[in-house]
């Protein structure tokens, strides 16, 4: 209990909230995934709706999570029980925890790798070498199955000693320096990725949409990525708004977190595409799109070698405050739910997500057995997750704070009892009650239909 309270007095400060938010969100879904996600899913046309999920759905989702967490001042399942007794509400929050097992289960695999990436850097790996070597190496690191386990492994120790030790706050307080040096480094690395000969076609792969590409999948894939990015859906920014302050303006930190998450996506999607379309990458190739992309543009740029090792330095730091929120979900939803102390409820967490992850990270194997229908175990926990999970607690998130919370208990929230304004909280509220359910309800359906 002593330990709780530590930890909500740590997030007290605006930036406090901010930063940890921030660093839940940004993360590889924008520097990995995304560009993933955009060059699989048409372009230009993805990035569209994309924008319309951030800013329609992403922002009032992100409020709604945030005043049910400093409501409740509990974690994901507790404030539901909180807020709304003998109700069947809190399976949100169970929703969010068992999402948030499986997001960390796959994230780590791919977190492990950018610690395999450090070494690689440090040693100068990828020099003079050419796309076909650097695929090549890509694909056989895949093949040793258990050396992503144990690259795996070491970043869930890593989250796992974090928490452990609650030193979270000194984590984001490091962030706060990093996560800005991450931009300026994604800005030089775009510039030098649209001067390369034949850069223009990704450009006008990222910015010149062919309507006729929106499908349903399109459509899902951006919803969920969407609310990947965030941190939304499974209840991080309900635990995280369970530490934050009572004078805290709820409003303006949604707004300059979803800014910063997009920003950052943008400018991954600016380093990767000229270079991709300029080297012959494929965009739609998946994991290698931005593995094989990067050694290779680092290859063209004087310093490459420093720019190199700090990239991928700044990409673990941006990984791991994702994966301490995650974990924090698990970690506050055992110790305060099924009272086991938080320290055991860390261990617990970790071990079962090791559990888990290890299968993920087996079935990126060439000759793997961990695959359903053909479909490794990876992709599945991920779409799972992403885009049927997190859609589905993120409306259950809206319709819970416009249906039954209601106008009063959310203003109350968003203007700190009438102390700040809020100005936008109507519009705000018109969105969470009516057009953020019915908007993600049809993007969800149209997107399974397909
Ligand atoms: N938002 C993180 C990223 O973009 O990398 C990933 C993530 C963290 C997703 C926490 C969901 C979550 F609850």
């Amino acid at each position: 209990m002593v330990e709780e309270k530590k930890k909500r007095d740590g997030f007290g400060s605006k930036l406090g909230i901010i930063a940890a938010a921030a660093g839940s969100a940004i993360g590889l879904g924008n520097i990995y995934r995304f560009p993933c996600e955009l060059g699989e899913n048409g372009g230009a046309a993805f990035l569209l709706i994309y924008l319309l999920v951030v800013i329609f759905l992403g922002i009032p989702v992100m409020l709604s999570e945030l005043v049910i967490g400093r409501r409740s001042q509990s974690n994901s399942v507790g404030a539901f029980k909180q807020l709304a007794p003998k109700t069947i509400w809190p399976i949100v929050g169970y929703i969010g925890v068992l999402c948030g097992f499986l997001i960390f289960a796959f994230y780590s695999t791919v977190s492990g790798w950018t610690l395999e990436y450090i070494v690689k850097s440090v040693t100068n790996s990828f020099q003079g070498k050419d796309l076909v070597t650097i695929e090549q190496e890509f694909t056989a690191f895949h093949d040793m199955g258990w050396r992503n386990v144990m690259w795996q492994g070491v970043f869930i120790f890593l989250t796992g000693f974090v928490v452990f030790k609650g030193v979270q706050n000194g984590i984001e307080r490091y962030a706060k320096i990093l996560m800005p040096l991450l931009l300026v480094i994604l800005v030089v690395l775009g510039i030098r990725s649209m001067t390369l000969p034949g850069a223009k076609e990704g450009l006008a792969f990222l910015f010149h949409p062919d309507f006729s590409k929106i499908t349903g999948k399109v459509l899902i894939s951006a919803l969920g990525q969407g609310f990947f990015s965030l941190s939304l859906g499974m209840g991080v920014l309900i635990t995280y708004g369970s530490y934050v302050k009572k004078s805290d303006n709820l409003t303006s930190t949604a707004f300059s977190v979803v800014l910063a998450d997009t920003a950052i996506a943008i400018l991954a999607g600016l380093v990767i595409f000229p270079a991709a379309f300029s080297f012959g990458v494929k965009p739609e190739a998946g994991m290698g799109l931005v593995f094989n992309t990067l050694p290779m543009l680092f290859n063209q740029i004087t310093g490459g070698y420093w720019f190199c090792l700090i990239f991928f330095v700044l990409l673990a730091i941006a990984a791991l405050t994702s994966t301490i929120s995650l974990l924090e979900v698990l970690v506050a939803y055992i110790s305060e739910e099924l009272h086991l102390k938080r320290q055991w409820a860390t261990v617990a967490a970790c071990a079962g997500t090791m559990l888990l992850g290890a299968f993920a990270s087996l079935s990126l194997m060439s000759n793997t057995s961990f695959a359903i229908g053909g479909i490794p175990v990876f992709d599945l926990m991920d779409f799972v997750s992403s885009n049927i999970l997190l859609p589905v607690g993120g409306v259950l998130i809206v319709i819970f704070v416009g249906w039954y919370l209601g106008k009063q208990k959310f203003f109350e929230e968003v203007t700190n009892n009438g102390a700040i304004k809020a100005s936008l909280k109507k519009i705000i509220f018109f969105i969470i009650k009516y057009l953020a359910p019915v908007a993600i309800a049809i993007v969800f359906i149209s997107g399974l239909i397909k």
